[in-house]
């Protein structure tokens, strides 16, 4: 799994060129890519500069060395790098297994290219077959959400923040997190919009026709999706 990962986020490092203003996702195969990103500005002397998604990636990014800046001074993106939990072959995405689901989709959808990087496991028939949908929500509706996400045929449970954090789990943005499993999903975008306009819902990890291409790494290479329209 590792190695496929390794391979997707050496691939795409292909798309990077020098004077870019990267947005740069969350997650472990993001974190590969970070490393390897900062390895190829040191051995090249390129001049990039990144925006992150999460305090993960910028944290990282900040200690390899790379240059960080925000949407505010830049609010369109050359190029956008990020992760998946689920792909289908239309190239619609679950993201969200980080919980930084609202940055990452302010960022990627601010780049006139936006590519995802995952190893093979991620691939799937369709949206929903293996992971949950997450949504981030302002802590005081969350329950209500809850209920009115019953209503659209969803099992929706409250993220817990783990070993490190009693309660549940908190967003960079001071969010909630609910993860409902819907089972296969019909109709990606018809349920991101169903979601998004529940009173209290910041963001829904459904991406639906964003992503222009993806790399999905295996040990035995990379299989290279393009976005037809
Ligand atoms: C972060 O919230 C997610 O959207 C990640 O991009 C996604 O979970 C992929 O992470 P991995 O690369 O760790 O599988």
């Amino acid at each position: 799994m590792i190695e496929g990962k390794r391979r997707a986020a050496q691939a795409a490092l292909s798309e990077v060129k020098d004077g870019q203003i990267l947005g740069i996702g969350t997650g472990s195969t993001v974190a590969i890519f970070i490393e390897i990103l900062a390895e190829r500005i040191r051995n090249e002397g390129l001049s990039l500069m990144c925006v992150p998604t999460s305090y993960q990636s910028a944290h990282l990014a900040m200690e390899r060395g790379i240059r960080l800046t925000t949407l505010e001074e830049h609010p369109t993106l050359d190029l956008a790098v990020d992760g998946a939990d689920e792909i289908d072959r239309e190239l619609n995405l679950i993201k969200g297994g980080g919980a930084a689901l609202t940055r990452e989709k302010i960022v990627d959808s601010a780049a006139k290219r936006f590519v995802v990087i995952a190893d093979k496991s991620k691939l799937v028939e369709r949206l929903g077959s293996k992971a949950a949908v997450p949504i981030e929500v302002i802590p005081m509706s969350w329950r209500r959400v809850a209920n009115m996400v019953r209503v659209l045929g969803g099992e929706p449970r409250l993220r817990d923040g783990g070993d490190r954090k009693d309660g549940p789990l908190v967003t960079d943005n001071g969010n909630f997190i609910l993860d409902i499993n819907f089972g296969p999903i019909e109709d990606p975008r018809a349920l991101e919009f169903e979601l998004k306009r529940i009173p209290g819902v910041v963001e829904v990890g459904l991406f639906v026709n964003l992503a222009n291409a993806a790399y999905i790494g295996s040990e035995r290479g990379v299989e290279k999706i393009e976005r037809k329209s």
